[in-house]
């Protein structure tokens, strides 16, 4: 088996939508059926300026273009033609430019004025929100995750990423550990978005990635 991480266009993950969203509700353990609700806020996300998704399939290794793909792992899939046959999706992550206009940016600017004041909020000036990172629950620990972040980092023009994740005990789960090996810092901790009643965090890093 090969592994193809690539940068993907809004088409392409269109047309895989549910196949990604199947990803996202079994890594987050949420019920069958969130994914129907959740379709639409993705498509709708792939609208915003700035949006940027990268995926990762798995090739069967007797693929005919396995082998180039692999070695060609620089190269985005510009249009469905260009994933290789037998390709299975197993990762997925995205994210756009934040703003004001959007409501996690206004949930967490308002509780970042709130605990470090108007001076803190220069951190939500310019940056990119890291919306969606999800690998298939038979593909975690390989470095998938690590892989998929890092292709979708290299190259923003934004000065910070920032992101939310579930609290849990210790920072133990590979989200978090992932996060922290990759530079994250603390920006809020145990906060609540309204209508939410798990506690999150909130960690950003600087851009660009050493
Ligand atoms: C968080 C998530 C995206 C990380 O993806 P992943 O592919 O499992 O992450 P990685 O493999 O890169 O890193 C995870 C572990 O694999 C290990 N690892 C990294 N590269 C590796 C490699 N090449 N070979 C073997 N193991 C490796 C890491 O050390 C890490 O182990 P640790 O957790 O004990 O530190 C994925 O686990 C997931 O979808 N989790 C559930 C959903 C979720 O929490 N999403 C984020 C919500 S904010």
């Amino acid at each position: 088996m090969s592994l193809l991480v690539s940068e993907i266009p809004a088409p392409v993950l269109r047309a895989r939508l549910y196949e990604a969203l199947e990803i996202y509700v079994a890594a987050m353990h949420y019920p069958r059926g969130v994914e129907h609700s959740r379709a639409p806020m993705w498509a709708e996300h792939m609208l915003r300026d700035g949006w940027r998704a990268v995926a990762a399939f798995e090739i069967p290794d007797s693929g005919p273009r396995a082998t180039t793909a692999m070695d060609d792992v620089a190269t985005a899939i510009d249009d469905a033609t260009a994933i290789p046959d037998g390709a299975r999706l197993v990762g997925i992550a995205y994210g756009y430019h934040g703003a004001p206009a959007y409501w996690w940016d206004r949930q967490v600017r308002s509780a970042v004025r709130d605990t470090a004041g108007p001076p803190g909020t220069r951190l939500m000036s310019d940056y990119f929100e890291l919306t969606e990172i999800h690998v298939a629950p038979s593909a975690q620990g390989k470095g998938i995750g690590a892989a998929l972040l890092t292709r979708l980092l290299s190259g923003l023009t934004e000065s910070r990423v920032l992101l939310s994740t579930p609290e849990v005990p210790e920072e133990r789960n590979r989200a978090w550990q992932l996060y922290r090996r990759m530079g994250f810092e603390d920006v809020l901790r145990h906060f609540r978005f309204l209508g939410d009643r798990r506690d999150f965090a909130v960690l950003g890093r600087t851009l660009p990635l050493p």
